[in-house]
């Protein structure tokens, strides 16, 4: 599996831990004022990566572009601010709002770049592609 399809699973699993929690918190607290740090979390977070992840195990050719790796970590880091925020907004700090509307704002520069990931061509040499072992005469 390309490097960048397991750093997405690892960060998929880290969100993961971190949706959990913050769902058992509300469960058992009955407060549920971090609803949008939860579900955002989880959906942004777990769900998102895992699929992003997937989809670079899928097309490794894709997972060599440098584009790639800088997809990844401004993602990632973007998500992460979110949920921070959305959390410290939960729990009663407003004025941390200007974070999330950053962090979203990259979140969404994060998503073109994947976009255009997905719909670049697929530039893999052609022996990675099975297609380059025939002996030249
Ligand atoms: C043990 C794990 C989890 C616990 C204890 C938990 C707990 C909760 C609680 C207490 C709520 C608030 C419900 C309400 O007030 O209406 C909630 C909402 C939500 N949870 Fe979880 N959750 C867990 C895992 C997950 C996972 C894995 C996902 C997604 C993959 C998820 C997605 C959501 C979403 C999207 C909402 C918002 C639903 C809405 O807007 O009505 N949760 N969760
Ligand atoms: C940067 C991107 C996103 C922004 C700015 C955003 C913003 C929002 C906002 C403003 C709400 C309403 C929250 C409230 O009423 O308190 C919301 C709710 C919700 N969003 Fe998002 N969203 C984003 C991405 C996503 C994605 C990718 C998913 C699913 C894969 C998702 C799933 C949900 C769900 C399930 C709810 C209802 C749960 C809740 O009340 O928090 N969102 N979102």
């Amino acid at each position: 599996m390309p490097k960048i399809a397991h750093l997405y699973f690892k960060s998929a699993v880290i969100f993961f831990l971190a949706g959990i929690i913050v769902g058992l918190k509300m469960a058992i607290s009955g407060n549920h004022d971090v609803i949008p740090a939860h579900a955002h979390i989880n959906l942004l977070g777990w769900v998102s990566c895992a699929i992003i992840g997937a989809y670079f195990a899928f097309c490794p050719a894709k997972a060599e572009k440098r584009l790639a790796m800088l997809q990844f970590g401004l993602y990632v880091t973007s998500v992460a601010m979110i949920s921070i925020a959305l959390y410290l907004m939960g729990v009663g700090y407003p004025q941390i709002e200007p974070l999330a509307a950053f962090g979203s704002i990259l979140t969404l520069v994060a998503a073109l770049m994947f976009a255009f990931i997905v719909f670049s061509p697929d530039t893999a040499p052609a022996s990675s592609l099975g297609l380059g072992s025939r002996a030249t005469p």
